[in-house]
């Protein structure tokens, strides 16, 4: 039997589809609304291959209120909405900060106002482990207080906290809502018919790390080798994407049951465990067998030395724990690349 209506933003995304995915193998009816401006439509067949069923899809861009509300009113009877839409390049976001305002905050206000006037109660938010900046100390919780962003980007997660944070104190629709703070999000669906699709140069180490491999990239530059870490390189806590995926399932059925402790709450998603990129480097060639090509060079701008998740709060409250093993992540993002450049 079918369950509750779900809306997805940035559904034809990276996280939203995997999500998406898991969405629909419980049952859910989804309704996927993205612009395309950083995924493909192809993505939606990747989605029906793995479940055996065609998620409802309309494509319109989020930051326009004209659309936006009509789209809402069409889907009045969801009860959730994932949102997942947003711009997310770092560096693009310093050098294109109103744009990352606009998009980012824009369709978030659009999104929350036609929620209100269309009655629906619940709300998930991708958050990101960015709001923490160098945390005092690690593995770093909920209750550390947020640092001033190092991007736009990051501040524009941080404002949006702020912003549901405060509709849902109100007392309107949507009367509760949770905030999922993603550390490191890596990997693709087993199956290789869904993953990550990064336009022109990554900024990311892991699809760096498997464009180089598949001769995509000349050489992966490890960015400084001298933090005081074991390595010298940086750690952050990788999480599989599927991993990451079953965590929204899990926070939505907490707000359709009415488990949540409070109107709105706020999660880490990590692995809690810490990596260096080092040691990433090594699991993908210990993993695929593949050799991968690097050097070091200086440090980028604005990235922290070490930073991991306490993931207590989403085991006891969630009873949700990240399965994967960085191998798995590895490996799994190198089936993906190898599927797409149509390598053995
Ligand atoms: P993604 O770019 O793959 O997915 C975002 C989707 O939103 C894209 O399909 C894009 O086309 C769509 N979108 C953007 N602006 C839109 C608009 N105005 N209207 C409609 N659709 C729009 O990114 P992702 O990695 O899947 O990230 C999903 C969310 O998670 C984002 O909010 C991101 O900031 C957040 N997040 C991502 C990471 C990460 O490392 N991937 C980490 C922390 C948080
Ligand atoms: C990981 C490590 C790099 C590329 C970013 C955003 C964050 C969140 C997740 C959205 C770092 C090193 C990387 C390369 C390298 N996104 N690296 N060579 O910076 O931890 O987080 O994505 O919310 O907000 O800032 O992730 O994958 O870019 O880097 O050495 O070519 O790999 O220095 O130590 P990051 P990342």
């Amino acid at each position: 039997m079918k369950k509750e209506k779900i809306i997805v933003t940035g559904g034809a995304g990276y996280i939203g589809a995997h999500t998406a995915v898991e969405l629909l193998q419980s049952d859910y009816e989804v309704v996927i609304v993205d612009n395309l401006v950083n995924s493909s439509k192809s993505v939606l067949s990747g989605i029906a291959e793995i479940t055996g069923k065609q998620p409802a899809f309309e494509e319109l861009d989020l930051t326009h209120a004209g659309k936006t509300n009509p789209f809402f009113h069409k889907h009045r009877d969801a009860k959730a909405v994932i949102h997942f839409a947003a711009l997310k390049a770092v560096g693009e976001s310093t050098r294109l900060p109103i744009l990352y305002y606009k998009n980012n905050i824009g369709s978030l206000l659009n999104v929350m106002e036609a929620m209100k006037e269309e009655q629906i109660p619940h709300f998930i938010f991708s958050s990101s482990a960015t709001v923490y900046g160098q945390p005092e100390s690690l593995p770093v919780t909920e209750l550390a207080p947020v640092q001033p962003a190092s991007s736009p980007y990051g501040s524009t997660k941080q404002m949006a906290e702020v912003i549901i944070r405060d509709t849902v104190k109100t007392g309107n629709q949507p009367a509760s809502a949770i905030s999922l703070r993603y550390f490191n999000p890596i990997g693709a669906h087993p199956s290789a018919l869904i993953g990550e699709l990064p336009s022109g140069v990554p900024n990311n180490l892991m699809p760096f790390i498997t464009q180089t491999a598949a001769g995509v990239r000349k050489e992966l530059k490890v960015f400084g080798r001298d933090y005081q870490t074991s390595d010298g390189t940086a750690i952050r806590d990788y999480i599989h994407v599927t991993d990451l995926a079953r965590a929204h399932v899990i926070a939505l059925e907490r707000l359709l049951k009415g488990k949540n402790q409070a109107a709105y709450e706020v999660f880490n998603l990590g692995t809690g465990k810490g990596f260096s990129v080092l040691e990433v480097i090594h699991s993908f060639e210990k993993s695929t067998g593949v050799k991968l090509n690097y050097s070091f060079t200086d440090r980028r701008r604005g990235d922290v030395e070490s930073l991991y998740a306490s993931t207590e709060l989403a085991n006891k409250e969630l009873g949700w724990k990240a399965e994967c093993t960085l191998d798995e992540m590895t490996l799994s993002a190198w089936n993906w690349e190898k599927k797409l450049r149509n390598l053995q």
